[in-house]
């Protein structure tokens, strides 16, 4: 009675879970959809502790309280940019656990041998999946926290690679290996755990694991690390997927197993939408701490010139415009100015403006950037476009505003086979009456290269911090 309640509960959770994963699907039901997916959580977790008593009352709330907390307290205090690096830190935290699970699993079945009060088995298949939870688990753990600290600049964000690299992660990886056939093998006659095996071979593929995420994240750049993190977050799902079936708990299974292929969804799309393949992010060491190639204003490295113009101009130039398509980027996240850019686009509305915005799908440092921003600055949903959508509408639009974005609107990435951005799709900006790019400088984007688009004769830059930049302009559209 009491294993039916649980298994109903956990069905109901792994409903919920994936009703929530479905809302999250657009913007304007995500919200929603997260909240789902909590109280699916929450169920699962209720009824693990309540009806298999694991722990008491006292011990669950404690628990509770300071996982609460830690949460609660790291949302508020991150910030929008650094989003990425959370989600990272979360993903090492949830391999970690799922090979701590196992590590306790192997003690619980040593404490019963020692007992031998009998009840469970130990089998070569309880050996071998505890064995990959753990691994898995290690792998997840160090990997995501080497992403941590390249997003968080506190590790270099080049690539590091050092001689023998390759050879040192080929004898981890028969190391974790030969440990897991051996934890099987060495189990396959016993009913009771062979805790000698388990032990030393879990210690083997425990360490094995924590280096082998080292080595296959240090040589990645930093700036691929969103597409690791993703990666990363499909791997813990699977984690605790194998954990799972260590329990026999269909809710970490379902869970696990939800992750896990979301994750290598989300870094499909990240990697198409890129025009890269996974194995290139991998081994292809794209992208390190970004170039610094800053230049002065107004001239580019190549010497070519650009235009400069002057949020007064450019307030002209928008007020009388029929159709105006702003296409926020990176950095309007870093310089936080969706909400003076929804103000803006209100303004300009109230002159009859038509007002769109185009968010490409990697503009900024995570799926979905642009869209959690302009959402939380209250941008109607229905002047969003995603980039099919909206593209073939740029040839009758006035001005295109480039917020703080640079490679989504590199024209290089349609018809130069040498760049690095060759045949990722971009929002056509250049095809506008005329485009306008707010940033600071002249220094490239994540791709770290220079941008075609600033040097058309129809292009005008204005040089600054992209809220302040769209403030003056608003401040002059309201006196027009
Ligand atoms: P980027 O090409 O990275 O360009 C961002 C631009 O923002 C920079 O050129 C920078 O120029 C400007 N900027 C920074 N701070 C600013 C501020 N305070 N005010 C005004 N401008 C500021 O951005 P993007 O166009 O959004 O492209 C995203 C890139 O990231 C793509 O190459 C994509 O492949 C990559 N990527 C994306 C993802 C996801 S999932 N979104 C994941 C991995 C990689 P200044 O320094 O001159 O101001």
């Amino acid at each position: 009675m009491k294993q039916n309640i649980i298994n109903i509960a956990y069905l109901v959770s792994g409903i919920m879970f994936i009703y929530g994963l479905k809302r999250l699907q657009s913007p304007a039901t995500a919200r929603k959809g997260n909240q789902l997916a909590a109280i699916g959580m929450l169920v699962a977790v209720v009824a693990t502790l309540f009806f298999k008593e694991l722990l008491t009352p006292i011990q669950m709330l404690m628990g509770v309280v300071v996982g609460a907390g830690i949460g609660l307290y790291l949302a508020k205090k991150v910030e929008m940019t650094g989003m990425p690096e959370l989600v990272a830190a979360f993903n090492g935290f949830g391999g970690i656990g799922s090979a701590l699970v196992a590590g306790a699993e192997i003690a619980r079945f040593m404490a019963h041998n020692a007992a031998d009060t009998g009840g469970d088995e130990f089998t070569a298949i309880s050996a071998v999946t505890i064995s990959l939870s753990i691994l898995i688990g290690m792998i997840t753990f160090t990997g995501s926290f080497v992403a941590f600290g390249k997003l968080s600049e506190r590790i270099s964000g080049n690539p590091i690679s050092f001689l023998g690299m390759r050879f040192i992660t080929i004898v981890f990886l028969v190391a974790a290996v030969g440990a897991t056939v051996w934890m099987g093998m060495e189990n396959v006659t016993f009913q009771e755990i062979n805790a000698d095996a388990m032990l030393y071979g879990a210690i083997v593929v425990a360490v094995s694991g924590a280096f082998l995420g080292i080595l296959l994240v240090i040589p990645i750049g930093g700036a691929d690390m969103p597409v690791v993190v993703a990666l990363l977050n499909s791997y813990s799902g699977l984690a605790a997927a194998a954990t799972g079936f260590v329990l026999n708990n269909n809710a970490l299974i379902i869970s696990g197993a939800l992750v896990g292929a979301s994750g290598l969804i989300l870094t499909n799309i990240m990697c198409v939408a890129m025009n890269r393949s996974l194995l290139n992010v991998l081994i292809g060491g794209f992208g390190g701490d970004g170039g610094d190639a800053a230049a002065g204003g107004g001239v580019s490295t190549a010497g070519m010139t650009v235009n400069s113009t002057s949020a007064d101009d450019v307030a002209i130039l928008l007020s009388y415009a029929n159709k105006v398509i702003f296409i926020p980027g990176y950095g309007m996240a870093v310089a936080q100015a969706q909400h003076a850019v929804r103000e803006l686009g209100e303004e300009l509305a109230k002159k009859g403006v038509i007002v769109k915005y185009a968010v490409h799908p990697v503009a900024g440092r995570m799926p979905g950037h642009m869209n959690v921003l302009l959402a939380e600055a209250n941008v109607p949903y229905d002047q969003l476009f995603e980039m099919d959508e909206i593209n073939a509408e740029f040839e009758t639009t006035d001005v295109a505003v480039v917020i703080g974005a640079n490679d989504v609107v590199n024209p290089a990435a349609r018809h130069d086979k040498a760049s690095p951005i060759y045949g990722m799709p971009i929002l056509n900006a250049d095809k506008a009456g005329t485009s306008i790019v707010l940033k600071r400088s002249m220094r490239p984007g994540y791709a770290g290269i220079d941008n075609e688009l600033f040097y058309n004769s129809n292009n005008q830059m204005l040089f600054g911090d992209a809220k302040e930049s769209i403030a003056a302009v608003t401040n002059e559209v309201k006196q027009l």
